[in-house]
């Protein structure tokens, strides 16, 4: 894999696919992201119980699924048979009605298709963060589609993208945050992440401007109002990601 760090990224990054029309972490909800002119799509990753990487948020399975209990303690095959788009609108009648939960490498074929860079965020089950993360970068280096923009992998877990550094360490990586932490220089640094993603309402424009004059790429999650969007741009954000992007400002897809 080529060595991607300074990659562009798009300024509007469609979340989980474009959550706010499409369930989340879905193929389809990828192809919505698509349909509304989007360039850049994050959506979160976890292992099933045998292995396997899967776009997936939470640690359990019924918000999004007609399923229960762990994702952690199911299998592929198990999770392929659940339905994963009934949850979001009209039921077992609705649009999404028998969606599945993809894999990655399902997914990177996808955006290959959609020519659709990607924010890979690495969602550890408890206890299998580094796993995770050597699993996440193992998978994006052995298949992510040349026609793209190289990915950028992203987590709140910093033994994520310890497993992910190892595995890859070509592949840029950003670290999440809820509120920018008092040591993030230390902690950036030893990981290697010259991105910072960050909860925005937890970002001002001091704090921005400070990571940004330390040569550091700022995006902030998530972002569902145009005019909070412009403020964050004006401070010198470098991205926002938004289940609703098409409300996003236009000029900075
Ligand atoms: O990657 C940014 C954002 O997705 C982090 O929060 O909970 O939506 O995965 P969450
Ligand atoms: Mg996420």
């Amino acid at each position: 894999m080529i060595d991607t760090e300074f990659a562009p990224v798009s300024t509007v990054i469609g979340h989980r696919g474009a959550a706010g029309h499409a369930p989340e972490n879905t193929l389809a909800s990828l192809e919505k992201a698509a349909g509304l002119g989007v360039r850049w799509v994050e959506f979160d990753t976890k292992l099933t119980a045998d292995g396997h990487v899967v776009l997936f948020h939470d640690d359990t399975l019924e918000r999004t699924t007609d399923g229960r209990g762990a994702v952690a303690e199911t299998t592929l095959a198990d999770l392929r048979a659940l339905d994963a788009g009934s949850w979001f609108d009209g039921g077992s009648q609705g649009a999404y009605a028998g969606e599945r939960v993809p894999t990655l490498k399902e997914a990177m074929e996808t955006l290959a298709r959609l020519d659709l860079g990607a924010v890979v965020e690495i969602k550890p089950s408890p206890g299998r963060e580094r796993e995770t993360g050597l699993a996440v970068a193992r998978v994006l280096a052995a298949g992510w589609p040349e026609t793209l923009p190289a990915p950028l992998i992203s987590s709140f877990e910093k033994t994520a993208l310890g497993g992910a550094r190892e595995a890859a360490p070509n592949i840029r990586r950003a670290l999440n945050v809820f509120k920018i932490p008092r040591g993030w220089r230390k902690k950036t640094k030893a990981l290697g992440c010259r991105s910072v993603h960050c909860l925005e309402r937890n970002l001002t424009a001091r704090r921005v401007g400070v990571l940004k004059d330390e040569g550091m790429a700022v995006r902030a999650f998530t972002v569902n109002d145009r005019t909070r969007a412009e403020t964050l741009l004006r401070w010198g954000v470098d991205g926002v990601f938004s289940d609703y992007p098409e409300r996003m400002p236009q000029d900075n897809r």
